[in-house]
Formats: C-alpha cells, structure tokens, sequence
C-alpha cells in the first residue's frame, strides 16, 4: 500500500557520545582515578545509597587539566554542530562521583548552564547505565501498556556507559543512574559548560526594532 514509510522524531533531545581512543583514555583514566581517590580520602560516612561527590572545581585544579582539554574539545565540537553563535565558553564547575555499592544518582539536571557531560573513569560490571528522562511531561498522561519498549514508546532512554567515554547533553535534560549493584567502585566527572559572554553578546533579542538613533539623525 505505502511506497515508503519513514518515521521522523522532530525537535530530538540529543546526547553526544565521545569514546576516546583507548591509547589516550587508559593512563589518564589511572591518573584521574589516583587522584580522586586522593581528594575523598578519608571518605565521611554516607548512609546506604548516597555517592561521594567533590567540590564543584576540578577544573581549577593542575592535575585535571588533561580532561579539561577534553572537554573543552568535545563541548567546542557539539557548539559547531550545533551551529551556535557565540564568543566563548567556559567550564562552571566540574566534580567527580563515586559510587560504591548501593551508590545512585536520583533524577536531575544542572540547571544555569547550557552543555553538561559526564566522563567515565572506572565502570564495574553491571553498573554501566545512564537514564535520560523524556522531557515532554505530557507523554505520561496516557501511557499504555506496550508489547516491547522501543525508541518511539518509551520514556526513559539507558544509554550504555563504559571507561573512557564522554557524555554531552543539553543541561536542561532530566537524568538519573541506577543504584551500583556490585562491589566494585563505579568513578565519574561531571561538569558544566555555559557561555561566558551570555549578557553581553547573546541575550539581546533576536529581532531587529525601528533604529532609534535615526530619530536623532533627522533631528525629531
Ligand atoms: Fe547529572
């Protein structure tokens, strides 16, 4: 009956998945897993459930800058596919997660920024998930049942993780990582990117008004 039938997702909530190269990714992954296991020692109490997280400032620290160039590349080459205009970004804050077992991450997002990412240091067997939540609060309202989850009927998407991978998406998107069910420690580095010059060059608005100098040329 049809030619062709093609389904088209409109206005995509995309994620960006990086993999670095394997010869770069494991000796800075064993770099960055001594030193956050530094920065955390001795590590406070935490009830069941509950990660360590550091301070917000990773990216002020010399010995992260390797994986802040990292970043900086990623998060440029999403802006340019992104076709942005802009002057220049910067990283507003950067911390690292570790998660023992039990250890999860409820649903969230990183509000005031434009680009959040997530790079993965150690990931145990089993603990190699990420949930991004459907921003479209009205696709709860009628939810039936489904024969099988696919990419059209759901509204939560797992995206798999492993070391040395990197994960950009848009701030704003809802996401949450499931309990770490084994002994061993899943590790990650979160940061945020927004842009430096928001007020000065970007958030004027985007139509052009009656000029009001002209008024002042004609003399009125
Ligand atoms: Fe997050």
């Amino acid at each position: 009956m049809f030619d062709k039938i093609a389904p088209q997702p409109l206005f995509a909530s995309t994620i960006w998945i990086h993999q670095v190269k394997p010869e770069i990714a494991a000796p800075l992954n064993e770099n960055l897993a001594r030193h956050i296991d530094r920065l955390i020692s001795p590590k406070p109490p935490r009830r069941p459930g509950e990660t360590w997280q550091t301070e917000a400032r990773l990216h002020t620290l010399p010995e992260f800058q390797d994986l802040m160039r990292v970043f900086m590349t990623a998060s440029k080459g999403v802006l340019d596919k992104l076709e942005i205009e802009y002057g220049d970004f910067e990283i507003t804050g950067c911390w690292a997660n570790v998660n023992p077992k039990g250890g999860a991450h409820p649903v969230h997002n990183h509000p005031n920024n434009y680009l959040s990412g997530v790079y993965y240091v150690r990931v145990p067997p089993g603990a190699d998930a990420i949930q991004f939540h459907d921003p479209r609060q009205q696709m709860t309202m009628i939810s039936p049942r489904v024969k099988n989850y696919n990419a059209y009927n759901s509204i939560v998407a797992s995206a798999r993780i492993r070391p040395g991978q990197l994960i950009l998406f848009p701030a704003w998107l809802v996401h949450s990582v499931e309990a770490n069910p084994n002994e061993g420690i899943r590790t990650s580095i979160s940061f945020n990117i927004m842009f430096s010059d928001y007020i000065q060059r970007m958030s004027y608005p985007k139509w052009d008004g009656i000029a009001l100098d002209k008024h002042k040329q004609a003399g009125v």
